[in-house]
């Protein structure tokens, strides 16, 4: 039997990160440069039930029965064979990569979660639809995030620009004309759920505050899909810059974030904002085509790890 792969794409929150949790609609594309992929073998020669799990980039090589419930890749796999309702997988090798960085705001944890379930689901022979799987794949969210509003598992699963509010079907939306987004990573590692809970912890201080900030940061990614939709996207920039505001506001920026910001903008960026759970991991800016080289190298010197352009297309 030949190898079975899935691969799965990094994600940008263009507007809306941390509102998002707290019911306000948020805008996310797919990033296709970057890949999560799985690639599953048969170990005809194994014993029954033998899953073995190799994810190199983060050292584990290791059998599934020996894996804790709350291990991530374990509970993609279990959570495959319970949906399916399998009692033992066929003895198989599971191998992960990825492009996309970690704990970079950039989804890594949600694409290897939906490449594992779609890869392993078709290895069994029940291929999971994307409803299962971004369901799935949200459940795992939950030990990267604590608390994760379904946007990672969801623009990811389907590919393709969403509309996401929690706890509401998938929209997805026209983009009438083509943009183009420059991403710089900080390189500062910055695990999502303590950005959320220290979110979280200032909300309940300051109840009033923080759900004034949502509003208004819910009314941006309203006002971008429209514009989005009506074709206008150069006018996005003004709308990075007030989404950046409110999540300065909000308290999830850093010097390192300014930094870049500042950059992209003194190099002819339109506007530019943090993605993501900030605190470190990626930024994004607007620019136009032509200026994209400008861009890059400008963060490129103001300390950038890592830069990508990509094009968000109709
Ligand atoms: O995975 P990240 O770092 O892109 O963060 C997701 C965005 C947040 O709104 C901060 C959290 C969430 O669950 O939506």
């Amino acid at each position: 039997m030949p190898a079975i792969s899935a691969s799965a794409p990094g994600k940008i929150i263009l507007f809306g990160e941390h509102a998002v949790v707290y019911g306000r609609p948020a805008i996310a594309v797919p990033v296709q440069h970057v890949q999560a992929k799985a690639i599953i073998s048969a170990e005809p020669h194994a014993p029954q039930g033998r899953v073995r799990i190799q994810a190199a980039q983060i050292g584990l090589d290791a059998f599934l029965d020996d894996l804790p419930a709350e291990h991530p890749l374990a509970m993609a796999v279990r959570g495959t064979l319970a949906d399916l309702d399998i009692s033992r997988s066929p003895a198989c090798t599971i191998r992960i990569t990825s492009t996309i960085p970690i704990a970079a705001g950039m989804g890594s944890g949600a694409a290897v979660s939906v490449a594992l379930l779609r890869a392993f689901s078709t290895f069994l022979g029940h291929p999971l639809s994307n409803e299962r799987i971004a369901a799935l794949a949200y459940e795992v969210e939950k030990i990267y995030h604590g608390t994760p509003s379904g946007i990672d598992n969801t623009v990811i699963t389907y590919t393709m620009p969403v509309y996401f509010v929690r706890g509401q079907p998938i929209e997805t939306f026209r983009v009438r004309a083509p943009f183009t987004i420059v991403i710089g990573d900080t390189g500062i590692s910055s695990p999502t759920a303590i950005a959320v809970g220290d979110v979280r912890r200032a909300w309940q201080e300051q109840p009033a505050r923080y759900d004034s900030l949502f509003d208004a940061i819910g009314a941006i990614a309203r006002r971008a899909r429209s514009l989005i939709e009506g074709g206008q996207p150069e006018a996005l920039g003004a709308l990075m810059e007030e989404n950046q505001a409110l999540l300065v506001d909000i308290g999830v920026s850093c010097p390192e974030l300014d930094r870049l910001l500042e950059a992209a903008k003194a190099a002819g960026a339109l506007g530019a904002k943090l993605s993501g759970g900030g605190r470190g991991g990626n930024m994004i800016a607007l620019v136009q085509p032509g200026s994209a080289a400008q861009v890059v190298g400008a963060l490129e010197l103001a300390g950038a790890v890592r830069t990508l352009v990509t094009e968000v297309r109709p």
